[in-house]
């Protein structure tokens, strides 16, 4: 019987995989991620605290489950916070995925791992798979080194590079259209960038990749996002539209105007013939993806 082991269980990808996966009879699963309780406690689903950064930990860990294959969804994912905290951004986005790969080459696990749009320096988007890495964060410079260790290091593995990933989970850190949403539902004005472009994705999609290329025994990188490319602000106004609210709260800014901590690759976005060709996937449009996100609202009874 294949077995997962999955890191970062209660994150936004991390809980769309535990939800797929540890359903499925032919699988045994365990979902870990760094906090003592799981999202899904009352599911009955196996869980175990799991902070990737403990070397011993993920050693014993993995020893004892002997995973076939480990799944990494954990990651530091606030860009502006890795820029201003840096060692622990590197702990988490490099030593913790240095530690599985060692726990992992010493049980003949494959580990498939996610990477981010940020690698690139936006000045040339879309990219594929073979375009040259130049990050220009500290969040996009960790998340490099850590492909980087993968392949160097002499284990099967899968990189999968996303973009702006949204959608609706339990407890997770706020994306940008449940942030678009939460303002305009309560009346307040917001600065959008134009100049910042690229194709967001629907949390979905991405996860249906992850489990592809888990199922189909892939290897290598795979660039997987939505299927338009599109400015901040025009993802906001589509938010408005799709949620019924006051687009006119929506202001168009550059962004060197909104002073973030981290510089953002302005132009990215990504050519997905790869995971088009091999895992027969075609990431959802902007207005496909929101009008799913509104549903699982609804059904979560969220307003
Ligand atoms: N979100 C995006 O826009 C985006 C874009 C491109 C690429 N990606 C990549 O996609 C992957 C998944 O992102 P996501 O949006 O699902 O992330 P997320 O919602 O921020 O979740 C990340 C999870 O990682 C866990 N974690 C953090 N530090 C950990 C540690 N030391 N040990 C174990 N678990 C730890 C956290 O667990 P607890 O909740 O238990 O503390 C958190 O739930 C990441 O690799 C990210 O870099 C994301």
């Amino acid at each position: 019987m294949k077995r997962i082991l999955i890191c970062g269980a209660n994150g936004l990808l991390g809980q769309r995989l535990a939800l797929i996966l540890s359903t499925q009879t032919e699988y045994e699963v365990l979902n870990t991620s760094h906090h003592r309780s799981f999202v899904f406690d009352d599911r009955l689903l196996d869980y175990t605290q799991l902070d990737i950064t403990r070397k011993g930990d993920v050693k014993s860990l993995v020893s004892s489950f002997q995973p076939t294959t480990i799944i990494n969804a954990a990651a530091a994912t606030n860009v502006d916070w890795c820029e201003t905290h840096r060692e622990e951004a590197w702990r988490v986005n490099v030593v913790g995925v240095e530690n599985l790969i060692e726990a992992a080459r010493k049980v003949g696990a494959k580990l498939i791992h996610l990477s981010t749009d940020y690698v690139f320096d936006g000045k040339s988007g879309p990219y594929t798979e073979e375009d040259r890495p130049n990050p220009i964060s500290y969040y996009g410079k960790s998340k490099l080194a850590a492909e980087n260790a993968l392949r160097m290091a002499d284990i099967p593995f899968s990189i999968i590079r996303t973009i702006v990933v949204y959608g609706q989970g339990i407890n997770i850190k706020q994306n940008f259209p449940l942030w678009v949403l939460k303002s305009l539902q309560e009346g307040k004005q917001i600065r959008c960038a134009v100049d910042q472009i690229s194709n967001p994705t629907h949390v979905g999609d991405l996860a249906l990749a992850v489990v592809r290329v888990f199922e189909m025994n892939r290897e290598g990188f795979y660039h997987v996002c939505g299927s338009e490319r599109l400015s901040r602000y025009e993802f906001a106004m589509h938010v408005a539209e799709v949620f019924g609210l006051d687009g006119s709260l929506i202001t168009q800014v550059h962004s060197a105007e909104l002073q973030q901590s981290a510089l953002r690759p302005l132009v990215t976005g990504f050519i997905t013939l790869r995971a088009e060709s091999e895992l027969g996937l075609k990431g959802m449009n902007t207005r496909e993806g929101l009008t799913l996100m509104k549903r699982e609202l609804q059904t979560a009874g969220k307003p």
